[in-house]
């Protein structure tokens, strides 16, 4: 299995071009799975909603799915070898707050390291933006089961000391109806 070592990606290009990640070679008795790399900012809106419906999610529609893409800070795909085999978004505002939404790995490949490989290679990109003396939040909010995925990286579950609960809400649209009102 691969180290902590081996699963560093190289650092990330100053600004949000494509960059590919250190090879890394994870054997396994089912198949081994060579070559986790990192692109980033190349997912198209249809290959979104293929990766978000193989994990058993129920995408937005289309239209909506292109705006976040669009808006998103950067949007990483995660391949091994030439296949495209997961994904994870950043949301954030380059200074003092990051999200992490959108965190896939395919089935068939999940329980291989991917998903650790993409989240490191997701740190990193942020950490390499920043200097060195500034400390930012990177947040998300867990699928449940997952948790301990992310405590492996240091995410901690709220409420915490520190902090109360994360909280969230769905909201609906009104900007047809204020669009209608106009006319
Ligand atoms: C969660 C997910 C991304 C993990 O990806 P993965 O490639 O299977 O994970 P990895 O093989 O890289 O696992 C890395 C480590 O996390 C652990 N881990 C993986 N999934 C875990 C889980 N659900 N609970 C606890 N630990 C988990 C692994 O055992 C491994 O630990 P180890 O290094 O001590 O052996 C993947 O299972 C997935 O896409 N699930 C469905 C979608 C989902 O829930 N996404 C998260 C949305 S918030």
């Amino acid at each position: 299995m691969p180290t902590e070592q081996n699963l560093e990606t190289e650092k990330p290009m100053a600004d949000d071009s494509e960059y590919l990640s250190k090879p890394d070679v994870v054997k396994s008795e089912k198949k081994t799975v060579t070559n986790y790399s990192v692109k980033n900012n190349e997912l198209k809106t249809v290959d979104f909603i293929r990766l978000f419906e193989s994990v058993g999610w129920c995408p937005p529609g289309e239209a909506q799915v292109a705006s976040a893409l669009k808006n998103s800070l950067a949007v990483f795909s995660l391949y091994s070898d030439t296949t495209r085999i997961g994904m994870g978004r950043l949301l954030g505002d380059h200074a003092m707050s990051y999200y992490i939404k959108d965190f896939v790995v395919v089935p068939d490949f999940q329980k291989h390291n991917g998903g650790r490989f993409l989240l490191q290679a997701m740190l990193d990109y942020i950490a390499g933006q920043l200097p060195s003396d500034w400390k930012v939040s990177v947040e998300l909010i867990s699928a449940p089961g997952v948790e301990g995925f992310y405590r492996k990286f240091g995410f901690e579950d709220r409420p915490c000391v520190n902090d109360g609960a994360g909280m969230c809400r769905m909201l609906t649209g009104r900007a047809d109806a204020a669009n209608n009102d106009k006319s």
